[in-house]
């Protein structure tokens, strides 16, 4: 069996690493984080996933997967760091660039080098050209990109059982790319080059920002006519051909709020669509704010005190606990700096360093006013028959 090296041990990296190491591969985790290798040594987990205790578990003990600090030879590297943006959404390429010098003493002729990462169209060459600058032989390497598009919550099933695609820097390195994801992908592993493959995993992300941007366009239109979105979208998604997605307080997480930006940044001005979405989804949520605390000031007026305001969530999507770019954490403390009276509440997490989280069961006796951000199932049984709300997440009106 081939061993395998990869570097970055996070979301996706980690999850990779167990399930191959289960498939039976000899797997050597890479990561620079010193408590991450000490934990996963100890057969533990650092990230929150389902199943993946388990998986770690059994990879650690039957000695199948090893974390540490560096590199080792393998005969398959794969590169899972963070690709975030600099100040002004310039994509950041540093992480992979710095995780391909590390493994450039290592390769040697014939190996697979394996861009997973979601990565800016020509990263892929990037990371050819920088193990070159490092004395590898890169004519004798299969260097590929394969983009990753699980979904946290179900990424051990989703590893395996979604279709991947697999571009390589040559046709002979795409081929090998794609035998050896059919090893443990039961899903269609399809062959395109790199570029492609890179411009693929950007693409599907803008994708669904210009589509929430679409319902996130109309809520704004339908507050101005006078008209409930929610029920708008419900009946003209009853054409056949019509599929509107459903607005919210805008979009969040580390890749739909993250990656059209690299289209943009590279297009130009003729990433017009993507560049609005991103524009009209960002402010969506300036104007969730606004209309807080126009109706803070109509309680006001009306009651002679200000309203004790819950905010309902701070998730960047329903169900889960990741605050990553979340628009309903940013309209939070944004709405806290601005000195109105907030009741932050999140059912998935206890604690946050920043200020108190109040149990949902609390807030509903203490608030006067309630801002549904985040449509949790927790919140979808509240009785809302008295109360003052926002709701825009439409939690209290359909089921998502
Ligand atoms: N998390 C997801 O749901 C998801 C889905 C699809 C694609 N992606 C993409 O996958 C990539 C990785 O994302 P993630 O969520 O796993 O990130 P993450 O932050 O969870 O993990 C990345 C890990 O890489 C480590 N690291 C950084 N530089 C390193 C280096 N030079 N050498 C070794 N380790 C290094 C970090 O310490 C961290 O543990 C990103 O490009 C992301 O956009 C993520």
């Amino acid at each position: 069996m081939k061993k395998i090296c990869i570097i970055g041990l996070g979301y996706i990296g980690l999850p990779t690493a167990a399930l191959l190491a289960n498939k039976g591969y000899r797997v050597h985790g890479v990561d620079i984080n010193q408590s991450t290798v000490a934990t996963i040594n100890q057969g533990n987990i650092h990230i929150v996933e389902p199943e993946l205790d388990t998986f770690v578990k059994s990879a650690v003990n039957s000695g199948y997967l090893v974390a540490d600090t560096k590199p080792t030879q393998a005969d398959i590297f794969i590169i899972a760091v963070p690709t975030p943006f600099h100040n002004g959404y310039i994509p950041n390429i540093d992480y992979v660039i710095s995780a391909t010098k590390s493994i450039s003493p290592y390769v040697k002729d014939g190996d697979m080098v394996i861009l997973e990462s979601t990565s800016p169209v020509g990263t892929t060459d990037k990371v050819e050209e920088t193990l070159t600058e490092n004395g590898v032989d890169t004519s004798k390497l299969f260097i590929s990109h394969c983009p990753e598009r699980v979904l946290p919550g179900q990424i051990m099933r989703e590893l395996v059982e979604n279709d991947r695609i697999v571009g390589g820097t040559t046709k002979e390195a795409t081929e090998k790319t794609v035998d050896f994801y059919k090893t443990f992908v039961s899903g269609e592993v399809i062959a395109t080059d790199a570029r492609t493959a890179e411009m693929s995993k950007l693409t599907e992300n803008s994708f669904r920002d210009v589509n929430i941007a679409f319902a996130n366009e109309l809520s704004i239109l339908c507050d101005k006519f006078d008209i409930d979105v929610w029920e708008l979208i419900r009946l003209a998604n009853r054409h056949p051909r019509v599929n509107i997605l459903q607005p919210s307080a805008g979009v969040g997480g580390h890749c739909i709020a993250v990656d059209p930006w690299f289209i943009v940044h590279a297009g130009g001005d003729d990433a017009k669509i993507i560049r609005t979405a991103r524009e009209v989804n960002s402010y969506k949520t300036k104007w969730v704010i606004e209309k807080v605390k126009n109706k803070a000031l109509e309680f006001e007026k009306k009651n002679g005190k200000k309203p004790i305001i819950a905010c309902m969530g701070l998730a960047f999507k329903p169900n889960i606990d990741d605050l990553r770019e979340s628009p309903a954490l940013y309209i939070t403390k944004r709405l806290m700096a601005d000195g109105l009276d907030i009741l932050a509440v999140e059912p998935n997490i206890n604690s946050f360093d920043e200020f108190e989280i109040v149990k949902y069961q609390e807030a509903i006796k203490r608030a006067d006013l309630f801002v549904f951000l985040v449509g949790h199932r927790e919140f979808k049984n509240i009785k809302v028959k008295d109360m003052e709300n926002l709701d825009f997440c439409g939690v209290l009106k359909y089921e998502k």
